[in-house]
């Protein structure tokens, strides 16, 4: 249980008994806040991973996924698997267990792709990884929030959250739900407001992997962004935005010079997409939208540059559109207008 009489009692305390609620597991002392997505990942990466170990990872994912285990490879002796997606956009499951080997520790992967949208079959992996006892991490931070997650029945071991995205909560605010029965090794260590005798940082959750002050405004955000999305509910939210999304590929995807690239199957995926235009550097697409249009996207490699490499466009990345609950109709049949004219000022100038 979470220290009483304390600010966890409220709104933090509640926050973390529904949040556990949310994605399914039921130890609230094993909910961890951290600063985001990234924070959250590196406690969990370098926490698990020892010399000599082994990791499976994708090509589909994030440099908070990549870079922490690289800078393992490179400098602590841990070795790597980076498994290649399918043309569809997801992993194979027998491809992810075709590399477990006897020092296999852990497979982290991402459970919604920041690029092209598509959803990894997380629950396959995790009975393939709880049957070989490795611990499989979910980067969530595409899905929480939108798509329902239970670490119970998707044998999740370690689910990393952002607060940022779907959960529609303030920037600096995420962490980490870790299953009872995997111990994450503390790599930060100082004040938990309790026990200040004792010389070393606490074992116990979740004082062990939360060291200093807390984010206690960003987590008091959180907890009401998460109010509002279990009124409007997380099903409602996703539908909502596919359906949007359904209308904006659709738009996309019948302009002259416009390439969408991964899947455009409306089946298993987030309403995130990415294009290129033909005859456009997908940084200057991305500022006619803002600055002309006031539409905001993303573009470059996304911070995800093994997809990119995979998909061929390792050298100037793509064009990135989502779909958020608030947005509606019009917002969608915007940028399909905006795109429209600026592949014919493309074209016109070809
Ligand atoms: C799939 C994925 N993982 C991790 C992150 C990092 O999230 P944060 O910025 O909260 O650290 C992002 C952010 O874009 C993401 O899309």
């Amino acid at each position: 249980m979470r220290a009483s009489g304390s600010i966890r009692d409220a709104p933090a305390t509640t926050c973390a008994w529904s949040r556990v609620a949310f994605f399914g597991g039921d130890k609230p002392e094993r909910l961890i806040f951290a600063a985001n997505a990234t924070d959250a990942l590196n406690l969990a990466i370098q926490g698990l991973l020892t010399p000599g170990d082994h990791a499976i990872t994708t090509t589909l994912e994030h440099n908070s996924v990549i870079r922490p285990l690289n800078h393992l490879k490179r400098d602590r002796g841990v070795t790597v698997d980076f498994v290649p997606f399918e043309a569809g956009g997801t992993v194979d499951p027998d491809e992810i267990a075709s590399r477990f080997r006897p020092n296999t520790k852990v497979v982290v992967m991402n459970h919604g792709s920041n690029v092209i949208g598509t959803i990894q079959p997380v629950a396959e992996i995790g009975r393939r990884c709880r049957e070989r006892g490795i611990v499989l991490v979910v980067d969530a931070a595409q899905t929480a929030g939108v798509i329902p997650i239970d670490v119970e029945a998707m044998s999740i071991d370690v689910l990393a959250f952002t607060g940022h995205k779907s959960l529609l909560g303030p920037t600096g605010t995420g962490g980490l739900y870790v299953r009872d029965g995997v111990e994450i090794r503390h790599t930060r260590f100082g004040g938990t407001g309790v026990h200040s005798a004792f010389p070393y940082h606490l074992d116990e959750y979740p004082y062990r992997l939360e060291a200093g002050t807390g984010n206690v405004l960003g987590i008091a955000g959180l907890y009401f962004a998460q109010q509002y999305l279990a009124k409007r509910g997380v099903d409602a939210i996703y539908r909502h935005e596919m359906e949007l999304f359904a209308r904006l590929q659709g738009g996309l995807e019948h302009i002259e010079g416009v390439k969408l690239h991964g899947t455009t199957s409306l089946e298993n995926r987030l309403p995130v997409l990415s294009f290129t235009l033909a005859g456009r550097d997908p940084a200057d697409v991305g500022s006619l939208l803002d600055v002309d249009y006031d539409i905001a996207c993303r573009t470059g490699l996304q911070c995800a540059p093994l997809i990119h490499e995979q998909m061929g466009t390792g050298e100037r990345g793509t064009v990135r559109l989502s779909v958020g609950p608030m947005n509606q109709a019009k917002d969608v049949d915007a940028a399909v207008t905006a795109v429209t004219e600026i592949a014919a000022e493309a074209h016109a100038k070809a």
